[in-house]
């Protein structure tokens, strides 16, 4: 099995988190998310624990809500030491409501509105990450009207590219994300910071890109951010307390991704930057990252009820679920990788290959082309392995189909954490 959380019931049922896969889609219907917390725990330990050890005091890894955003994760992350990172306000108002502590929380994204950054100021959220001089002049104002000093990581574009796929690759200088160190403009938006009477300038904050599965390339950031550092140092005399190297390490979608071991690339990284920041004569900053796919996304799998299959004679098989893009549009999007399991049959050895295919009316929404597996018949369940990020949070309601419930999995228990939407919901906007 892919992953340890996974196993095979006696009567050839998928068990995930020690549960039958089989029942809990009897229980609560399909389509399903289910998420296993125990997974969600164990994976925030794989940052919190190195962090610990490896860095500098006030080290923290912030939970990137962007994965998957939902009131009841909020309580897991804050008991495993997590702060959380928000990117709307939307996503900052659920970690609020759900009791998380605003100075836990870092607020990004390269354009939020005159209102968010009212609000994140208002709850008095523990740091920014300006993205830009826009946003610069905005906090500045909003923080002088409510007047505190807020404090803030300057997002700066170091330019790297990690090899991971284009689409969710944020680290290049040409992207519309943060400030660029290669032309110039990352010193001087940095001074200008100094400049502001409002802020308080942390650290420095960059972002290489996603489903990165070697430390080396955070190394290679952190090396130009450095340098970067060093030199604002020369000329202006500060130096940053907090270093945030952005998002975390990639994860399994199927058995022959590589396995990373986090905490052994967390501690590569700490002798890095330990030896970066003494060439340089830098002391050694704090230092944050935010993951998100690697807390979540094997914590999750999604279930769906095989509909009509279709055997287009000469061609190929698709089996049609109840669900598709508007729950999973990672495939559509990217043509992402995943495992798909015959969850009713668990154990059966395949018998060929099917293209699971959505139910949203475009020829592009599948879940995944030609999976060799027991082909699933009309009526079995049919499980997504390694849903847990950025499948709910990419969501939408493409067909005024209702999104589905996310069920918690704890302690050999269930329990629905987010409801499944209804028909009446699919009209609630409408006036
Ligand atoms: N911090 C920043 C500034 C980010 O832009 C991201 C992801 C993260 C943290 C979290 O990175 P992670 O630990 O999850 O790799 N929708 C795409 C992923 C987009 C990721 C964008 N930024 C997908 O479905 O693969």
């Amino acid at each position: 099995m892919l992953q340890s959380n996974l196993s095979i019931g006696p009567n050839g049922h998928l068990l995930f988190a020690g549960q039958d896969t089989v029942a809990l889609a009897e229980r609560y219907g399909t389509p399903l998310y289910l998420l296993d917390e125990e997974r969600v725990r164990a994976n925030c330990r794989l940052y919190t624990r190195p962090f610990a050890r490896c860095f500098a005091p006030g080290s923290l890894p912030y939970y990137s809500s962007k994965a998957l955003c939902f009131k009841a994760l909020y309580p897991i992350l804050l008991e495993e030491g997590m702060g959380a990172d928000v990117v709307s306000g939307g996503e900052l108002l659920t970690a609020l409501a759900a009791g998380f502590p605003a100075e836990k929380l870092c607020f990004q994204g390269n354009n939020k509105t005159p209102e968010e950054i009212r609000l994140g100021v208002e709850k008095r959220v523990g740091l920014f990450t300006v993205d830009n001089l826009l946003e610069l002049e905005r906090l500045d104002a909003e923080a002088a009207r409510a007047g505190i000093r807020q404090r803030v990581l300057l997002r700066l574009t170091p330019g790297i590219d990690p090899h991971t796929f284009a689409a969710v690759n944020t680290g290049r200088i040409d992207c519309q994300f943060g400030v660029p160190v290669e032309t110039g403009q990352a010193r001087e938006f940095i001074l200008r910071a100094l400049r502001m009477p409002h802020l308080e300038v942390a650290g420095y904050h960059c972002h290489i890109g996603s489903q990165i599965f070697d430390f080396q390339p955070f190394a290679d950031a952190a090396q130009i951010v450095l340098d970067v550092a060093a030199a604002v140092r020369d000329e202006a005399g500060y130096t940053p307390s907090v270093l945030n190297l952005g998002g975390g390490f990639g994860v399994r979608y199927k058995e022959d991704d590589p396995v990373v071991d986090i905490p052994a690339c967390i501690e590569r990284l700490s002798g890095i930057l330990a030896r970066l920041c003494e060439e340089r004569g830098l002391p050694l900053p704090a230092v944050s990252m935010e993951p998100g796919r690697s807390i979540v996304a094997d914590a999750g799998v999604t279930l769906y009820t095989a509909g009509p299959v279709k055997v287009i004679e000469g061609y190929r098989s698709y089996v049609v679920v109840d669900g598709g893009m508007s729950d999973n549009p990672r495939y559509a999007l990217y043509q992402a990788p995943y495992t798909v399991l015959n969850a009713s049959r668990a154990g059966d050895p395949c018998d060929g290959e099917i293209s699971i295919a959505g139910r949203c009316c475009e020829t592009g929404a599948l879940i995944q082309e030609n999976v060799p597996m027991a082909r699933p018949k009309t009526g079995e369940i049919v499980a997504v392995l390694v849903t847990g990020a950025y499948n709910y949070s990419m969501a939408s309601n493409y067909n005024r189909v209702c999104r589905p419930p996310i069920v918690l999995l704890s302690g050999g228990k269930s329990r629905v954490a987010v409801r499944r939407e209804t028909w009446a919901d699919m009209t609630a906007c409408d006036l």
